[in-house]
């Protein structure tokens, strides 16, 4: 990897600005909010605290969310900055306006070493996603040194995460670096037969990494709402199960979601052998069977076999909620008879109970097999906590569509940023 660590910068004595991905999912507490899942916060610590053992001042700074306009509440970074406050040891201000950015680097200046800051949402700024020089340089100016530690966040040419790298001597943070590095190795050397495994509602998210991983894995195993445009694309009615719409860009140019769906098959029908070279199988696998209900919170679940379009009801009003047993039962085999897994997406709605089994299973699968595992995406590691299998993977990665846009080959501003 051509990026700097954070262990090869000179960083010692310097006022550091670190970008972090605190962009954490809160829940109302009295009249404001609290820190529902701390993790992303946690996977600082150790950059952080390398840090202060320099005797370093650091700056951390973070969007939240999504905000329309400056200063709304529910977005500011306060409940963060509590959640520090109380569960680290960490000397911790907020600063909560830094437009008089003069001021806060006095402020800074006459800290003492080991003072750790955190500013309030960066997106509070317009300048921040328009990448804008003038808000660059001002949050430049509040330090001397930079290391990013929010590859979550580096599929975005923001201020803070691509003009500040520039401007400042940069490194990574180590999650960031270990992160890319997990995911460099699954894309240049994945121990075979690799496996992979892609659920969620949503295709348009997935379908430049399903395309990319096809070329790489032995058998790309497809399940949740994504599985719908597979099913369809082969010919399978799929009652009133959701389809994602096709975005008019595409349709512009004549292709919708099943059809490319059905171009990634095409693409994969050459065989390949799984281990022992005895299971032969096309690439790209999507359910035989699966679990159907007439809405999502019905418990009137039936059993739909997908084999022959004969035996399913064209009229029938169900929706597809989950993976069936049979294919439940193939993508465990396939699962645990691989060297190398990476999962992203539920297979179902793992919510609710009835709907819940084929995504349970295969976190099983993925904790129980003797492969490398990576997993992926806030839902996926979401459903690994729920069934209790949190610990049991090798890698689990925070990040959404920073992941799968790497993974579908595409260059990130804010790793592209940071080479050396
Ligand atoms: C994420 O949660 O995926 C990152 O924090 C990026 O958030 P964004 O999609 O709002 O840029």
């Amino acid at each position: 990897m051509s990026i700097k660590k954070i262990t090869q910068a000179s960083l010692a004595n310097k006022i550091v600005l670190v970008r972090v991905d605190y962009n954490v999912p809160l829940s109302p507490q009295g009249s404001g909010w609290s820190v529902r899942d701390p993790r992303r916060l946690q996977a600082s610590y150790r950059t952080v605290e390398h840090l202060l053992r320099l005797n370093c001042k650091v700056v951390l700074m973070s969007h939240l969310g999504r905000p329309e306009a400056p200063g709304q509440k529910k977005f500011s970074l306060a409940p963060v900055f509590k959640y520090l406050q109380k569960n680290t040891d960490w000397p911790i201000k907020f600063i909560d306006d830094y437009s008089d950015a003069a001021s806060v680097r006095a402020q800074i200046d006459q800290s003492n070493p080991g003072s750790v800051f955190l500013l309030e949402n960066l997106r509070f700024y317009p300048g921040e996603k328009k990448n804008d020089p003038e808000f660059v340089n001002l949050l430049a100016s509040l330090g001397e040194a930079y290391i990013n530690e929010a590859f979550s966040s580096c599929h975005r040419a923001h201020a803070s995460v691509d003009g500040l790298a520039r401007a400042l001597p940069a490194a990574a943070g180590f999650a960031l670096y270990n992160e890319v590095e997990a995911f460099t190795h699954l894309l240049q050397h994945p121990a075979h037969p690799f496996v992979v495994i892609v659920g969620g509602a949503k295709i348009s998210d997935k379908i430049d990494p399903i395309v990319n991983l096809s070329r790489i894995a032995d058998a790309v195993l497809i399940g949740g709402g994504v599985a719908n445009n597979f099913l369809k694309a082969v010919g399978l009615a799929v009652q009133k199960s959701y389809l994602q719409d096709t975005p008019a860009d595409l349709q512009k140019v004549g292709l919708n979601y099943v059809d490319l769906a059905d171009q990634i098959i095409d693409d994969n029908r050459s065989n390949r052998l799984l281990k022992d070279g005895y299971i032969p199988l096309p690439k790209i696998i999507y359910p035989v069977d699966v679990v159907a209900a007439p809405s999502m919170d019905s418990t009137d679940t039936s059993i739909v076999e997908l084999t022959s379009n004969d035996k399913i009801c064209d009229r029938c009003q169900n929706m597809y909620l989950d993976i069936g047993p049979k294919t439940t039962r193939l993508y465990k085999e396939l699962i645990l008879q691989a060297e190398t897994v990476f999962w992203n997406g539920p297979m179902g709605i793992f919510e609710q109970k009835q709907f819940a089994r084929g995504t349970k299973e295969i976190a099983r699968a993925v904790a129980k097999t003797g492969a490398v595992t990576l997993v992926g995406g806030g839902d996926t590691l979401a459903a690994l906590d729920k069934f209790g299998f949190a610990d049991r993977v090798d890698y689990a990665s925070m990040a959404g569509s920073a992941a799968l846009e790497f993974l579908a080959g595409k260059k990130l501003p804010g790793l592209e940023a940071l080479e050396k």
